[in-house]
C-alpha cells in the first residue's frame, strides 16, 4: 500500500494536536493549589508588585501564622540563644526591660509577639526610627527571625 502525501500530512496534524494537548494536558508538575498559591512572581516581572514590606509581612500571614496566630515551625532553643545575643542587650531576659505602653497598663516583648505578631514581625524586620528601634531584615536570616519569633512568644506578657 502507498501512503499518499494527503496521509503523512494527516498523520502529522494529529501528531502535532496530540502533543499539544498532551503538554496542555499534562503540563506543571502537579503541585497542589496550596503551593501555587505561595509560588513567587519572577522577580522584576510585571506580577513582582510588592515592596520588600508587602512581601515580608504577606509571607507572615500566608506562610507563619497557624490559627491561633501562633508561629509555625520556630526553633525556640536557636530562638532563645538569637534572642539573647541580638535583642536581650536592650529589651531584658524576658523582654520587660522595655514597656511599649507607659501610658496605659504595661506591654512588653511577649505582650506584643503573642497579641499583635504583625506589628513584632514588622518592628523587627523594619524597625521604627522614630522610637530607636533597628532594622534587622538585613541582619537576621529569615529562618532566625522565624525562631526568635516564636521564643517571643514564650516570654511573659
Ligand atoms: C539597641 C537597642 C535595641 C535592640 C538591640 C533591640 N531593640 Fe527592639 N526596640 C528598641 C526600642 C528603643 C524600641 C521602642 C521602645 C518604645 O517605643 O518605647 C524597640 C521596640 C521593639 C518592638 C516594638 C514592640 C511594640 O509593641 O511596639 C519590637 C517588636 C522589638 N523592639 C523587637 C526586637 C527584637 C526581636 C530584637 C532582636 C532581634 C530587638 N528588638 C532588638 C531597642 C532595641
Amino acid at each position: 500500500m502507498r501512503i499518499t502525501r494527503k496521509a503523512w500530512l494527516g498523520f502529522i496534524l494529529v501528531f502535532v494536536y496530540g502533543a499539544f494537548v498532551g503538554s496542555t494536558v499534562f503540563a506543571g508538575d502537579g503541585a497542589s493549589p496550596a503551593k501555587s498559591i505561595n509560588a513567587k512572581p519572577v522577580e522584576a516581572s510585571r506580577g513582582d508588585t510588592l515592596t520588600r514590606e508587602d512581601a515580608r509581612m504577606a509571607y507572615l500571614v500566608y506562610n507563619l501564622l497557624d490559627e491561633n496566630k501562633k508561629i509555625k515551625g520556630a526553633n525556640l532553643k536557636r530562638g532563645a540563644e538569637l534572642f539573647y545575643m541580638n535583642c536581650r542587650a536592650c529589651h531584658g531576659d524576658d523582654g520587660r526591660r522595655v514597656n511599649f505602653t507607659p501610658m496605659k497598663s504595661p506591654t512588653y516583648l511577649g505582650t506584643t509577639a503573642l497579641n499583635d505578631m504583625p506589628t513584632f514581625w514588622y518592628l523587627m524586620n523594619f524597625g521604627d526610627g522614630g522610637r530607636g528601634m533597628l532594622a534587622y531584615i538585613d541582619e537576621i536570616s529569615l529562618e532566625e527571625m522565624i525562631d526568635i519569633a516564636g521564643f517571643a512568644q514564650t516570654l511573659p506578657p
